[in-house]
């Protein structure tokens, strides 16, 4: 049976950890000129029904530099635009290629491909999680900050996809992590009480950012109109503006927490420009790590699919 990668409670701790632990390798193999070949002559689909610059380039990038290729699909110029069924496309689909990264809207979109495809569907973000991300966020903070069951991470602003992701990680690995997000703004109920349910360090969702950073080695945010919000952006600006990221709440926190954001930002509204190009940014970093832990991803659910 395929193995997909929906959400990140598909997996284990140590599964988890695992893609993590080798991504890091790939890394330093690709750094010394090692040269890969683990998924020559597989191809991957990839079906985007939202924009993406560092999801879609890094996944493709991580295909080509495992020897595999690619084909791109935006979501309008398949047959899915006139309403053919997720059905048929994930069971056609399965006939040419070898998996499919697909970011789309709905969870349920993902859940349906998966069920009716013979081949791994892997989720680059929906409107409920956004897992490979958040994969490859927690490689950056252990290669600057060390075990992360040992740190404290902050999440400020929107409860949000990559929030929920943010939150499955910490039950299944095991570190502490504090959201701060706007009354109305919260992370999805029932994901949030099935980590607390499970998870050994403290996942606890507070109003003020000041309490969230308090004791953070990790400050990370995102946009506070997440793709298909595009008609909020203007009351979440008003309802978002004492959480924005920026040297005032930083001095609330220790003075080595380190600052994440997945991109693209808006500088000016959840983060300012002075913090996002300041030391404590690691944004870069955390945006090339995408291509390793998309290799790590592929390697594993390609090989073996
Ligand atoms: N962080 C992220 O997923 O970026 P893209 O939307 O550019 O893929
Ligand atoms: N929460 C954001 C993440 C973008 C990578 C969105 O869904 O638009």
């Amino acid at each position: 049976m395929a193995l997909h990668l929906l959400s990140l409670a598909d997996f284990s701790g140590e599964d988890l950890a695992a893609y993590i632990d080798r991504a890091i390798v790939l890394k330093k193999e690709a750094a010394a000129g090692l040269r890969h070949d683990s998924l020559a002559g597989k191809t991957l689909g990839m079906i985007f029904e939202k924009p993406s610059t560092r999801t879609r380039v890094s996944f493709e990038a991580a295909m080509y530099g495992l020897g595999g290729q690619v084909i791109y699909l935006s979501g309008r110029d398949t047959q899915l635009a006139r309403n053919e069924p997720l059905k048929d496309m994930a069971r056609v689909m399965s006939r040419y290629v070898d998996g499919l990264v697909v970011r789309t809207f709905g969870q349920e979109v993902v859940e349906e491909l998966a069920a009716y495809a013979t081949i791994p569907v892997i989720n680059a973000l929906t409107d409920l999680h956004h897992p490979c991300q958040v994969l490859s966020d927690i490689m950056t903070v252990i290669e600057k900050r060390g075990p992360i069951q040992e740190l404290v991470i902050a999440w400020v602003g929107d409860g949000n996809n990559m929030a929920n992701s943010w939150i499955q990680a910490a039950a299944r690995l095991g570190f502490e992590l504090v959201l701060a997000c706007p009354a109305d703004y919260d992370p999805d109920a029932a994901i949030l009480a099935a980590a607390q349910a499970e998870a050994r360090r403290p996942i606890s969702l507070v109003r003020d950012p000041r309490e969230a950073v308090a004791r953070a080695d990790v400050i990370n945010t995102d946009v506070w109109a997440s793709m298909g919000q595009e008609a909020e952006e203007a009351e979440r600006r008003e309802v978002f503006a004492p959480f924005q990221v920026n040297d005032e709440l930083l001095a609330q926190a220790p003075a080595d927490a380190i600052v994440l954001h997945c991109l693209p930002a808006h500088r000016g509204d959840e983060i300012t420009a002075a913090v996002i190009e300041g030391p404590r940014s690691v944004v870069f970093d955390q945006a090339e790590n995408k291509l390793h832990i998309h290799k790590a991803i592929l390697e594993r659910h390609l090989a073996t699919g």
